[in-house]
This record gives C-alpha cells, sequence and structure tokens, in this order.
C-alpha cells in the first residue's frame, strides 16, 4: 500500500485523488490518507502531490512510521474523497513546514 505522511498537513492540495483509479482516499479536516485495503499499488499518486508526502509502505522515512497505521485507522472513520478540490488556504505557506504532526486534526 501507499501512505500519505506529514506533509499533506495542512496542505491537502487534493491533486493524489483525481489520479487514483480505484477511489481510497478518504478526507479529514486537514489531511488526507489512503485506505491501505483498497490501494492497488499503482503508484500514480506519488507525482501528482505537490507536498511529496506519499510514500510506498516500504519506503517511508524512519522518523514517519506511525503514518502507517493512522492511514489504517482513519480510513475506517473518514468519508471517501473522489475528486479533486481547492487546497487549504495557506497551503503553500505550510508546504514544507517541518513539525506539523500537532496540527493534524482528526
Ligand atoms: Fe490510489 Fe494508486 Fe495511490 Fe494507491 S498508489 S492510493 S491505488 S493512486
Ligand atoms: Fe495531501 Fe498531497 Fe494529496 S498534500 S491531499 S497527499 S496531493
Amino acid at each position: 500500500t501507499y501512505v500519505v505522511t506529514e506533509n499533506c498537513i495542512q496542505c491537502k492540495f487534493t491533486d493524489c485523488v483525481d489520479v487514483c483509479p480505484v477511489d481510497c482516499f478518504v478526507e479529514g479536516p486537514n489531511f488526507l490518507a489512503i485506505n491501505p485495503d483498497e490501494c492497488i499499488d499503482c503508484t500514480l499518486c506519488v507525482a501528482e502531490c505537490p507536498a511529496e508526502a506519499i510514500f510506498a509502505e516500504d519506503d517511508v522515512p524512519a522518523d514517519q512510521q506511525e503514518y502507517i497505521a493512522l492511514n489504517a485507522r482513519f480510513a475506517q472513520v473518514w468519508p471517501v474523497i473522489t475528486a479533486r478540490k481547492e487546497a487549504l488556504p495557506d497551503a503553500e505557506a505550510m508546504n514544507g513546514v517541518p513539525g506539523k504532526r500537532n496540527l493534524l486534526v482528526e
């Protein structure tokens, strides 16, 4: 499966959603997650993300490992998102800002 990691937080560009052939993204207030039971490892979303927030599970950086479980958990509770929408207002400013984990709204 593929995993959305920290740099999506407070950006939520949603470009990833448009290319996913199986609609496995779910949407929270300021973060998207991938349903690990639905993702078919097509890799298409990786290049679409302006925040470079999506990794193959095996390539998730050491300091982002908790996002593997977070994606799985959010996939059970957040609604599916199937179409791209406006990024969050401060998306550009927040892209690449370190330490966004505490901003994640569940
Ligand atoms: Fe969807 Fe493919 Fe990305 Fe998995 S790797 S979330 S199937 S676009
Ligand atoms: Fe997040 Fe990147 Fe998608 S910022 S919403 S994973 S395009």
